[in-house]
């Protein structure tokens, strides 16, 4: 689905971006990160609108790592960023093999520990039995005092995409995503529900520290 949708998704973002949650959760992630070395990785990152806002506005300096199953998502952030930043077409069920691989050496460097681990309207392509196994492997990744930010469809069921898409994805309540997380070993620090404009749907902004 994303890969039809990529350029036009994309175009979206870039009025969506302007959102002030978006700002306020990225600039609490950057103050929650100072002091701890290590990238920040998006494991769903689109096409790098999230990573760009953080760097732009908030945290020039840090290395950033987008992984997205989709190569056209990854072909437009690549894009966006250049050699300012590091993007490989991966599953956020499995960040530690993405990161190795972009080590490109032999062995593969172990998992990078990262600073920040993100994720945005994303898990809600993960069924419920596979969100907990998902946030484990983000716990795995991140340094000691690494954080984790969620942004989430919240609520209960399914999200439709229409009739001509074939496809299958959840909402989450707040309880169930911050037990997801406790489970992990993260530590909730703040977890909002906020009504999200033009989309009918409420979307839960998850933070955490491992
Ligand atoms: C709604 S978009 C959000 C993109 C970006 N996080 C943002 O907020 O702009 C969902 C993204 O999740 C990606 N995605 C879906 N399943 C994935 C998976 N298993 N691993 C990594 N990315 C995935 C899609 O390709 C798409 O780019």
């Amino acid at each position: 689905m994303y890969e039809e949708w990529a350029e036009s998704y994309a175009s979206l973002m870039d009025s969506e971006i302007e959102q002030a949650v978006y700002a306020r959760v990225l600039g609490n992630l950057a103050a929650a990160t100072a002091g701890i070395n290590g990238p920040v990785v998006d494991t769903s990152c689109g096409s790098g609108h999230m990573l760009a806002m953080y760097s732009d506005r908030f945290d020039a300096n840090r290395q950033l790592i987008g992984i997205d199953i989709s190569p056209a998502m990854i072909k437009i952030a690549h894009r966006r960023f250049g050699t300012k930043a590091s993007f490989v077409v991966g599953d956020m069920g499995n960040v530690g093999a993405a990161l190795s691989s972009l080590g490109g050496s032999t062995p593969p460097p172990p998992a990078l520990s990262a600073a920040a681990v993100i994720s945005f309207f994303s898990i809600h392509h993960l069924d419920a039995e596979r969100v907990l196994p998902v946030l484990r492997s983000w716990h795995d990744v991140l340094a000691p005092g690494g954080r984790l930010l969620i942004a989430a469809w919240e609520g209960t069921g399914t999200i439709d995409y229409g009739d001509s898409n074939q496809i299958t994805a959840y909402r989450y309540s707040r309880e169930e995503i911050t037990s997801w997380a406790s489970l992990a070993g993260f530590t909730v620090t703040r977890c909002t529900v906020e009504a999200v404009e033009g989309m009918g749907m409420d979307a839960v902004y998850l933070e955490g520290s491992r």
